[in-house]
């Protein structure tokens, strides 16, 4: 058996259609969507991810303010700019890309921006609105992991045991609490795990998320599981590879997201869509 790929290329392409119909009504009203999308050093990899963003909001008709600032940029001054971000009425969402230079509290940072313009689901208050079930911004790639899960016949989790490897604020604890709201047993995992492979052998849906490439082999896979690579590292002779060994994975799964193409572009789909649900709540 060779699995199904989940294209996340095609399905990112569909959800933000969607979205540029959305954002293309409000426009429409008077009310265009906009993000702010704020870069803080030169890493070279968040500087991609920018460019990638900002680049997404252009295609779905989201105006974007891109500001970018040097390394030794002060913590207050960033603040400060945030506060005034909260305050414009012209502005619906507020991405700090991470990570941050060492001398700012990321933490710090997520806190000072408005829940409300909270696009990236990091805030407290909306990290809390999750844990409750109650309404508010999710983090766009276990959001992203959601929607391929449904587009696999994959939305109603009773009776199925969900696996995710990694326990990032970001991607690892959420996704488990989506995967919870969708009924799901859910266990989660990561590096130090005794018997890993035994655990992630249980899960008809594993969720791969530790950020360390190819850990994930075919004999830690149950036969006909939904693997999501959640993953994505860069290899020394450049490739890019996921958490998930493809080619010994694909021949146990039922459903796998390649990398790259599979999870990646669901993540920026996902962040228009809540820019464009920031500005319709507005
Ligand atoms: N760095 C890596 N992933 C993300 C993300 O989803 N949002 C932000 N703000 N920074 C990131």
């Amino acid at each position: 058996m060779t699995a199904r790929r989940i294209d996340g290329k095609t399905l990112s392409a569909q959800v933000r259609t969607e979205v540029a119909a959305r954002a293309a009504a409000l426009t429409a009203s008077g009310r265009q969507p906009a993000l702010a999308v704020i870069l803080v050093g030169g890493d070279p990899a968040s500087q991609v991810y920018v460019r990638n963003k900002i680049a997404a909001c252009k295609q779905a008709g989201i105006r974007s303010i891109h500001e970018t600032y040097g390394a030794e940029l002060r913590e207050g001054e960033l603040l400060a700019r945030i506060h005034a971000l909260n305050q414009d009425d012209g502005v619906h969402g507020i991405l700090v890309q991470l990570p941050l230079p060492p001398h700012i509290n990321a933490q710090r940072v997520i806190e000072a921006i408005s829940p409300r313009k909270d696009v990236d689901g990091f805030h407290v208050a909306n990290a809390g609105a999750l844990m409750v079930g109650q309404p508010g911004f999710r983090p766009c790639t276990p959001l992203g992991c959601m929607r391929m899960l449904e587009h696999v016949g994959m939305s109603n989790l009773r009776g199925k045991h969900a696996v995710v490897v990694g326990r990032s604020n970001i991607v690892g604890k959420p996704m488990a609490l989506m995967l919870l709201g969708a009924d799901a047993t859910v266990t989660i995992a990561h590096s130090g795990t005794p018997d890993l492979a035994a655990t992630c052998r249980q899960a008809d849906v594993l969720v791969a998320a530790a950020g360390k490439p190819r850990m994930i082999t075919g004999s830690m896979i149950k036969p006909g599981a939904v693997v999501i690579d959640v993953g994505i590292n860069r290899l020394p002779d450049g490739t890019l590879c996921g958490d998930v060994d493809f080619a010994s994975a694909e021949g146990v799964a039922d459903w796998i997201t390649p990398v790259p193409g599979g999870v990646g572009p669901m993540t920026i789909a996902m962040l228009l869509a809540n820019t464009v649900q920031a500005c319709e709540q507005y």
